[in-house]
């Protein structure tokens, strides 16, 4: 960058303004009803973890961990990088506080940002805000239906816009390693018509070739052994149990055998909600059990559930209930300008009335830019203040802007008589 050149945000990153703040206000209020309402415990976790957290937890084979990670040093020559996602640490948290002391299962949600090193577009961005929810210590078939209602209610309030959900089970991990064998197998038989990255991953990640756009990998997907199908006995009977909880809770889904998601961790019930509103990145959140987790970091084994959806795409793709906007009930003018004979004095009684009246609890502004009288009475109108105390050296005119009415006051006196008439309202 050259000397003089304006600076700006980072490619892929982004500044919150203005009704995007707004946007987002809704939806962590909405967030924080729906999951508080159903138990879930808001944490927040740090930034910066130990690189090995994700190399463990989401898998040295995934795009994430290979290519997507903004990793640093510290002073001390150890690895650490801006969190990617939010399972991970979460699990992290859980064992650092002993939390299978506490009754099970732990629900815990977060609204937080996450890096990734991706190629920004649309929708992609390399700091994002994900809204995540995570159940820890039960494997009950309920868990994963009540995380992936909560899911579809949040969606919903949001009015995010034609919205699908895709299921799967990926069975527990015992029962994979034979289908993995039998993947592997197929795949070899076809090698010549993979792509070369599907080809680099056949010992490491099979499962992931699922996920190519590649024409000839497409291919030989068609004919591969669905895991589906191959599921043992107690993961089908688990993945059964938990279709007919979603059918009570009239949840509609697809089951799509071919659904793969881009982390290692995932056990039995994976799910992802799309939206037709979005372009190629159609997908606004998903998840699924991850019961070997919390034992790849070292804690008690322990079954976990959880999703994560985007903030960004949830409201490109929504319709975002208006936020609830803060009223201003009192704007303080002053009647002269404070660098004019007495406009200092003013000032500092109207400052005394703004600080009365923010300990009454009322919402209250005062003039901070030397406007002109009319400026000022222009600046409460755009705001939507309620009164306006326009202070003077010896009296205080309390305009009512709503009913246009105005009264003179005794400076002391302005609060009380706005609470006096906003009571009457
Ligand atoms: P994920 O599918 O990688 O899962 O991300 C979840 C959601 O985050 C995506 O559906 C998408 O909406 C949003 N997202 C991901 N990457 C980006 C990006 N670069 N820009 C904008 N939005 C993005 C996880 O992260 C898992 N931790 C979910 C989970 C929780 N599984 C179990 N518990």
């Amino acid at each position: 960058m050259s000397r003089g050149e304006k600076i700006k945000a980072p490619r892929g990153m982004f500044d919150v303004l203005g009704e995007q703040a707004g946007a987002r206000a809704t939806l962590e209020t909405r967030a924080r009803a729906i999951l508080e309402g159903a138990g879930y415990e808001r944490i927040e976790t740090p930034a910066l973890e130990a690189t090995e957290l994700f190399a463990r937890g989401v898998g040295t084979s995934t795009d994430i961990v290979q290519k997507e990670m903004f990793s640093l040093q510290d002073g001390g020559g150890r690895s650490l990088t801006l969190r990617p996602e939010g399972t991970a640490p979460v699990c992290r948290a859980y064992v650092e506080h002993g939390m299978h002391k506490r009754k099970q299962p732990v629900k815990l949600w977060y609204l937080s940002s996450f890096f990734r090193h991706e190629r920004a577009q649309a929708g992609r961005y390399r700091q994002f805000w994900q809204v995540g929810a995570e159940a820890l210590g039960s494997d009950d078939p309920a868990v994963d239906a009540e995380s992936i209602a909560l899911l579809a209610t949040l969606l919903e309030e949001m009015g995010v816009r034609g919205v699908r959900l895709r299921l799967s089970s990926l069975g527990s991990s015992e029962s994979r390693g034979e289908y993995r064998e039998r993947l592997q197998a197929h795949l070899r038989a076809h090698e010549a018509s993979l792509s070369e990255e599907v080809r680099g991953r056949i010992a490491l990640n099979p499962l992931r070739a699922f996920d190519s756009d590649h024409e000839g990998t497409k291919w030989v997907m068609e004919s591969a052994p669905r895991l589906l199908d191959h599921l043992s006995r107690e993961d089908a009977e688990h993945f059964a149990q938990v279709r007919d909880l979603l059918d009570v809770a009239q949840v509609a889904y697809v089951l799509d055998p071919t659904l793969v998601r881009g982390l290692d961790y995932y056990t039995r019930t994976v799910f992802e909600f799309t939206s037709d509103a979005l372009g190629a990145q159609s997908g606004v959140g998903g998840g699924g059990r991850y019961d070997g987790l919390v034992e790849t970091l070292k804690g008690p084994p322990t079954p976990g559930m959880g999703w994560a959806a985007g903030v960004e795409r949830i409201l490109l793709a929504g319709d975002p209930p208006p936020a609830a906007t803060s009223p201003v009930e009192l704007f303080v003018a002053l009647a002269e300008e404070p660098r004019e004979e007495h406009g200092a004095v003013s000032r500092l009684a109207a400052f005394e009335i703004l600080a009365e009246a923010r300990s009454a609890g009322l919402m209250a502004q005062m003039e901070l830019a030397g406007r002109s009288l009319k400026g000022q009475l222009g600046y409460a109108n755009a705001l939507g203040a309620r009164y306006v105390a326009i202070v003077g050296r010896d009296e205080t005119v309390l305009k009512d802007m709503q009913g246009g009415s105005q009264e003179q006051v005794a400076t002391d006196t302005v609060v009380h008589a706005v609470l006096r008439g906003l009571r009457t309202l």
